[in-house]
């Protein structure tokens, strides 16, 4: 609860096994602080999150922070250290592991510097470890914060909006890489998307988010235009290809257009 406003009411899922969620809504739904609320950022005031029978919601202390190393978060703006060099960037992920006179000392086992490199290379970016993150490109920087991720060795990954900050070449590698560390190791990757298409080529299950509560949960060809368009709030005018900032914009400009319609009807 936000005040008197829920950002996350009643939405209930259940996943067994590992898999790839993708969850869409406009801007709003309370995508970001659904995902906040799983990995303890946010508090929700009621409920219950379950997680192979480990109580999330009540986590305290230790607890908390080693089920957030357990579930990894990816954010758009990457959230590097941009004047640090990129393998530092990805030893970050180990943190809340280390001593805090090791971490102020920067010294980090070389075991885990190996870790660091063979991750970075699996996502194609060796090549760049000794550069400072700020002069990679978006979508090399968020392959850092994706191994950085991966340096916690977390059984899910939260990823709140990873492409929304890339132009469609990065994004897709990003995806792809993504779905990569779903397959190849088994993580869940629940990631909020802003696009249909992304959520329809990449994860196995959607979930639509609409005022806080699941609207849909479902198979990619569950989701049709139809159900999309109820997700989203849209009107006719909707766009399979808009992003949620648009159909944000063009739900508030439909709600802007009753309005005047209701004003216009009142004034005669
Ligand atoms: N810290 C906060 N304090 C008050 N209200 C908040 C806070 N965080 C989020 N909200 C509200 O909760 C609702 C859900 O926000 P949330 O950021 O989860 O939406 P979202 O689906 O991620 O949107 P977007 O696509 O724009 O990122 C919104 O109405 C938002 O204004
Ligand atoms: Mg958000």
């Amino acid at each position: 609860m936000f005040g008197q406003k829920a950002a996350v009411d009643k939405a209930t899922f259940r996943v067994e096994g590992s898999a790839m969620i993708g969850i869409i809504g406009r801007s709003g739904a309370g995508k970001s602080t659904f995902l906040r609320m799983m990995n303890r950022l946010t508090d929700a005031t009621s409920g219950r999150i379950l997680f192979n029978d480990r109580d999330i919601l009540s986590l305290t202390g230790a607890r908390r922070r080693a089920w957030q190393s357990d579930c990894a978060m990816i954010f758009q703006q990457f959230n590097l250290v941009p004047r640090m060099d990129v393998v530092s960037n990805v030893l970050h992920g180990t943190l809340n592991r280390r001593s805090t006179l090791a971490t102020m000392f920067n010294l980090y086992p070389t075991a885990d510097i190996h870790k660091a490199i063979d991750i970075l290379d699996r996502l194609g970016i060796a090549d760049q470890a000794a550069k400072r993150a700020e002069v990679l490109s978006g979508g090399q920087q968020q392959r850092v914060a994706i191994a950085r991720a991966l340096m916690q060795d977390p059984e899910i990954i939260l990823a709140d909006e990873p492409i929304a900050s890339l132009d469609p070449m990065n994004a897709q590698i990003v995806m792809e890489a993504l779905r990569r560390i779903h397959e190849e190791d088994g993580r869940m990757v629940i990631a909020n998307l802003h696009t249909l298409d992304t959520a329809r080529r990449y994860c196995d299950r959607v979930i639509g988010m609409r005022d806080g509560r699941i609207v849909f949960d479902g198979t990619p060809e569950q989701l049709t235009t139809g159900v999309a368009r109820d997700i989203y709030g849209a009107g006719a005018d909707f766009s399979e290809e808009a992003t949620s900032t648009e159909i944000g914009a063009i739900a508030r400009s439909d709600a802007a257009a009753q309005l005047i319609r209701k004003a216009e009807a009142e004034a005669g």
